[in-house]
């Protein structure tokens, strides 16, 4: 080729690149304070990776970004309980989170961590654009102080009685049980979370983002995005709520030290509050995709270009966040800029997923996180049940049963039993290859003629943000091709009309095609395997409901893909969860009186020596000191703790527990520990201050 033809071609290219529309889609960042769980994978990860996959095979330009939200409270809180520094949690779980949703086949393209110092740079930037150009307002306000704890309480840190409804557990400003709003000084009882002690009123500033200024324009936008691109109505309802109440001024700093420091001298111990730097995440997520894939400009052909499609999935909590603050965030520094950034063009956030019919709850271990369930079940029967039963218009549950009957009687029975009965027959009747289209009767072309609306079909639906629609047609073109086998009935015409027979197996065969690819996005690791078994691999969307298996084509010979899932794994499930619920919930009949508790004697014991016990791998042997006695402890903590870690440390024992011999020694006593969330063993400690010997009551 000529090299000016070659040049040509090239700026062509080049320049449509340019021009083709971006997709940008998000997916919000989970607090890196505990497991994902099913809920947060049906609220906002599936749909957005089905969504992502969809528009891939579409050869869309999309990129797919994530990451975990490490500041915050609900971080400082988890840390507090477990007496470790936030950073401990934060990596704990940003680790853990990233390998799961990597299991689970959720494919970002990035998944970044708001500690990051891009991220850093980038909440401040923001912060300091706005305060340059005097958007924010400094006020004063009265808020609880501990005193004892030295700092600031945030809402989440201080307890009271509901000034309103009674309600006990109410928060500084706000009560979860009668949505009543009111001043701190009117909360009853207040109490410090992290001292319980009762907090003072002080005096401190913040700086506010005037949120009530964008209010008119935020209505423009949202009306104008809906009327363009079809908003969900549970959206817009909650948006209507927040116009109707009317947005007021928002503070957008607070007194905590875990966070991104305000960037400016007055704003000693304050950080950005945690949903104003947040959003920002996604931002500074793709910038660092951009480092790391050495295109320094990558993340602003995405951010900062007005034929970018952006989309933002998240569950019905993070509404405001992503609707209202998000967007106001980016007006503001649009506002004042050259490089503006996209809005969302859409933000199909879902209700909630629930768990056998009641809300996931951690604390009472109510519920399964991804971690967990991926260590006894494979990724897809859990993508197709809960993609089945996505929460998009209201609330919905996971239900064991339920997800074994998706399993079995879905992805086994009809999808699993079609493509295996074909291969089956193709292989002990045509050779393990393709068969030849001889005959074409009605039946045959009315099958082709579905097949080939398929493609448009699904899309139109996952267009639309249907996706629990759309992937439910996809199976019913798995039911389609059973009924098609049977009515064809080729078992007879194999030995009565052969080129009849050799069509109907050519036509199934196109059909496995076609499922393998509008699959791919819902149960990627099995589409992949029925692909293998074609001997074949993806084509584009829109061409997959043609014939796209040639006539001779040789396949691989069948193998089960969907295995049943058994009564006992189900029904052990079940117990498990039953067994968890009623730890927590005591029955009546297992109270126990004053008296029966105070047979324990509970005692702090300092540790004076510990060694390991030869032959075990569980425990040690301890010397313990009481008020003036010295006592042999053998305690199964080897492996969660070296001996010179418990030296000089303060625990709780069991000190009227009868003598026992444990691997031929005396142990004269109880060390009390507790498990933790990766299930290692905690020793109890008492502060150093408190007596050996005291009794614990
Ligand atoms: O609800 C949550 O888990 C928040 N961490 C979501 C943040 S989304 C966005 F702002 F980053
Ligand atoms: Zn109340």
């Amino acid at each position: 080729m000529k090299k000016s033809v070659y040049l040509i071609i090239k700026f062509l290219i080049t320049g449509y690149n340019l021009i083709k529309e971006k997709i940008l889609v998000t997916a919000a960042l989970p607090y890196a304070n505990g497991r994902i769980h099913l809920g947060h994978i049906s609220g906002a990860y599936l749909p957005a990776d089905i969504y992502v996959r969809y528009k891939r095979l579409n050869g869309e330009n999309i990129l797919f970004i994530c990451g975990s939200d490490e500041h915050g409270v609900p971080i400082t809180i988890t840390a507090d309980n477990e007496g470790v520094k936030p950073q401990q949690i934060i990596d704990r779980f940003h680790n853990q989170n990233k390998i799961a949703f990597h299991k689970l086949g959720i494919s970002f393209d990035n998944y970044s961590r708001t500690s990051l110092s891009v991220h850093h740079e980038t909440g401040k930037e923001f912060f300091l654009e706005f305060y340059n150009r005097g958007i924010l307002k400094e006020k004063k306000s009265i808020q609880f102080y501990d005193e004892k704890a030295k700092m600031f309480l945030p809402d989440r840190y201080v307890e009271g009685i509901c000034p309103n409804c009674g309600f006990e557990e109410a928060r500084s400003d706000e009560c979860e049980n009668c949505g009543a709003l009111y001043q701190p000084h009117e909360l009853i009882n207040p109490k410090s979370k992290i001292t319980g002690e009762m907090p003072v009123l002080k005096e401190t500033s913040h700086w506010f983002f005037p949120l009530g200024q964008y209010q008119k324009r935020l209505e423009d936008y949202i009306n104008e995005m809906n009327n363009k691109y079809g908003w969900k109505e549970n959206v817009l309802q909650y948006c209507r709520g927040w116009f109707k109440d009317g947005l007021e001024d928002r503070a957008i700093t607070r007194d905590l030290d875990w966070g991104i420091k305000v960037p400016i001298d007055s704003a000693q111990g304050k950080v950005l509050y945690v949903w104003f730097e947040a959003v920002l995440g996604y931002i500074s997520s793709t910038k660092e995709l951009s480092e790391k894939l050495g295109n320094k400009n990558l993340w602003k052909d995405y951010w900062q270009n007005e034929n970018t499609k952006y989309v933002a999935f998240i569950g019905k909590d993070n509404v405001v966040f992503h609707c209202i603050i998000f967007p106001s965030i980016l007006m503001a520094w649009n506002d004042g800029q050259n490089d503006k950034y996209v809005l969302p063009q859409n933000v199909p956030a879902n209700e909630f997923l629930n768990f056998e019919g009641k809300k996931f709850s951690k604390s009472r271990h109510w519920g399964i996180d991804v971690w967990d369930f991926l260590n006894t079940f494979p990724p897809d029967p859990l993508r197709y049940t809960l993609a089945a039963n996505l929460p998009e218009s209201r609330d919905t549950d996971f239900y064991w049963k339920e997800f074994q009957t998706r399993n079995n009687s879905e992805l086994a029975d009809i999808l699993g039993n079609f493509i295996n009965r074909t291969l089956t027959f193709v292989f002990k009747n045509f050779d393990g290859k393709v068969p030849d289209k001889r005959v074409v009767d009605k039946i045959d072309s009315d099958m082709l003629l579905l097949l080939s609306e398929y493609p448009e079909k699904v899309s139109k639906l996952f267009e639309s943000y249907k996706i629990r629609d759309g992937v439910l047609e996809i199976m019913n073109l798995a039911r389609a091709g059973n009924k098609y086998f049977n009515d064809s009935e080729p078992w007879k015409t194999v030995n009565s009309n052969k080129d009849k027979c050799s069509s109907t197996l050519y036509v199934c065969l196109q059909i496995i095609y076609t499922l393998a690819e509008l699959f791919e996005p819902v149960i990627p690791f099995s589409s992949k395997e029925i692909f293998n078994i074609l001997n074949s691999s993806k084509t584009d969307w829109d061409k997959c409901g043609k014939e796209n298996l040639p006539v001779g084509h040789v396949l691989n010979q069948p193998k089960i893909i969907f295995p049943k899932i058994e009564n006992e794994i189900i029904e052990l499930q079940m117990e498990k969860l039953n067994a968890s619920d009623s730890k927590n919930n005591i029955n009546k009949d297992d109270l126990i009186s004053i008296d029966d508790f105070s047979k324990i004697k509970l005692s702090v014991a300092e540790v004076i020596s510990a060694e390991k016990l030869e032959k075990s791998e569980k425990l040690l042997k301890l010397k313990v000191k009481l008020d003036n006695e010295e006592r042999q402890v053998i305690s199964g903590i080897a492996k969660f703790y070296s001996p010179e870690d418990l030296i000089g440390r303060k625990v709780v024992m069991v000190s009227n527990l009868k003598p026992a011999k444990l691997m031929g020694h005396e142990s004269n006593g109880m060390i009390l520990a507790a498990e933790d969330v990766d299930n290692n063993l905690i020793v109890l400690s008492v502060p150093n201050n408190v007596k050996n010997g005291t009794t614990i009551k």
